[in-house]
């Protein structure tokens, strides 16, 4: 990243305008090496800076890449129309940097949702083209059939779609839980696909993006972190 002065370092994070971030380094708020910082005539290397804003630890960071664990009664919208934005459940500097949700879960739909404000990271992994996989556990009300795990391979014709869909894989877990891996995100794929079936869908999550899994992240529902290098490395689209 080109070296900066704190006040547009700190705009770029997400702290607020230019002079919202001027008047927080005047005012004494912005720490530096446990030294308050009073002036921003200096350029700075931002990747990796790290400071104390009115006592929150916050590393520079050129973008974000985060994994939330999503709750119910969200909806992955910056407009919501019944339920809180799943970005309330976010520090609000990130809002203020356009950080958007990577595709959409419905907002009874629990599980691994990303987040970025990198347009093509967004792009590779929500575009079809890429067929990123995405895997969900859905529970239904009805008993798991053979029948439904082959149609979920061979392909489910939904209305206003001109062709069957198949899924990348599905896999019964148990009597009413089932393994369905996407290659697409369709509005409401799982329970249109589900109900076109005769099967009502009672809980879905999503578990897994590309090679990165829900689990091995440790998050309650309700928790974010940021991704490492080597979790970015788990969601690199397929090579086609
Ligand atoms: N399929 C659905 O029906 N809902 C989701 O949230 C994701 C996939």
């Amino acid at each position: 990243m080109k070296k900066m002065t704190l006040d547009k370092i700190l705009q770029k994070q997400g702290f607020g305008s230019r002079k919202e971030c001027q008047a927080l380094i005047v005012g004494g708020s912005v720490r530096l090496n446990d030294q308050v910082i009073e002036s921003y005539d200096n350029y700075l290397e931002p990747e990796s800076l790290g400071v104390l804003v009115n006592d929150e630890h916050w590393v520079c960071r050129e973008q974000v890449y985060v994994a939330l664990n999503k709750p119910t009664e969200f909806e992955c919208s910056r407009k919501p129309t019944h339920h809180p934005s799943v970005l309330n459940l976010l520090p609000p500097l990130f809002s203020r940097r356009n950080t958007q949700p990577v595709g959409r879960l419905d907002q009874d739909t629990t599980g691994l949702l990303l987040f970025s404000d990198d347009g093509i990271f967004i792009h590779q992994q929500s575009s079809p083209k890429y067929r990123q996989p995405k895997t969900y556990e859905a529970t239904t009300d009805e008993r798991i059939t053979p029948e439904l795990v082959s149609h979920f391979l061979t392909g489910i014709q939904l209305k206003e779609e001109p062709s069957p869909i198949a899924a990348l894989s599905c896999n019964q877990l148990d009597s009413h839980r089932i393994e369905i891996i996407l290659g697409e995100g369709k509005y409401h794929q799982i329970k249109r696909m589900l109900a076109a079936e005769g099967f009502h869908c009672k809980s879905l999550i999503r578990t897994k993006i590309g090679r990165l899994r829900l689990e091995d992240l440790h998050l309650a529902q309700g928790q974010w972190c940021f991704l490492s290098e080597a979790q970015l490395l788990l969601l690199a689209p397929p090579q086609h």
